[in-house]
């Protein structure tokens, strides 16, 4: 059967198996590996996408249920200009990722959260995430990398964590001090 969709603003067309699930459809057919197949089941949310904006896992949805919808992906999180979306650079920022296997579907649920709810509380984002399984994280760091996003809405990583402050000048040029007094007799060679 013939199914038509948008992915990440493109449209897109292939004959597929009526089975086909819309994970494999994108890895498979569309080479959209940044969504992971975990599970099969419903339970690790690796897979998690936006249809219409909303997030579904995306092996319980077939691709014939996707056909003239709106699907995004992780590929699509970042903004057109290149620059990452304030959920990616929360993960980096915070080591909300160690394997990064939950990564992708972890933003894109959180995502859009965010979109919803700017300022979730720790509570609201451990709801949020509850359907989804982290093996390495332990979630603190994902709940972290949330609240950083939530916090720095447009991404933009503060001066200060990027390089330490420069040392006082004082402390780097000892000899200034020295500089306005007279030189000592007999001292210059
Ligand atoms: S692969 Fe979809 S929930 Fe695990
Ligand atoms: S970072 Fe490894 S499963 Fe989450």
């Amino acid at each position: 059967m013939q199914v038509t969709m948008t992915v990440n603003g493109a449209e897109v067309s292939r004959e597929v198996e009526p089975r086909l699930l819309l994970v494999h459809f994108l890895r498979d057919e569309l080479g959209l590996t940044g969504t992971h197949w975990g599970c099969d089941t419903s339970n690790c949310g690796a897979c998690v996408v936006w249809m219409d904006d909303e997030p579904v896992k995306s092996c319980t949805v077939l691709a014939a249920m996707a056909s003239g919808h709106e699907v995004r992906t992780v590929e699509g999180l970042a903004h057109e200009d290149g620059t990452l979306d304030a959920i990616q650079q929360g993960f980096m920022q915070c080591h909300g990722l160690q394997c990064g296997f939950c990564t992708p579907g972890m933003m894109m649920t959180t995502r859009a959260l965010l979109d919803r709810n700017p300022h979730p509380n720790q509570a609201e984002i451990r709801e949020a995430i509850s359907g989804q399984i982290c093996r390495c994280t332990g979630y603190a760091t994902i709940v972290r990398s949330v609240q950083w996003a939530a916090d720095h809405p447009d991404g933009a990583v503060p001066a200060a964590a990027d390089e330490p402050a420069a040392p006082a000048e004082s402390v780097t040029e000892p000899a200034a001090a020295d500089a306005t007094q007279p030189i000592p007799a007999g001292s210059a060679s």
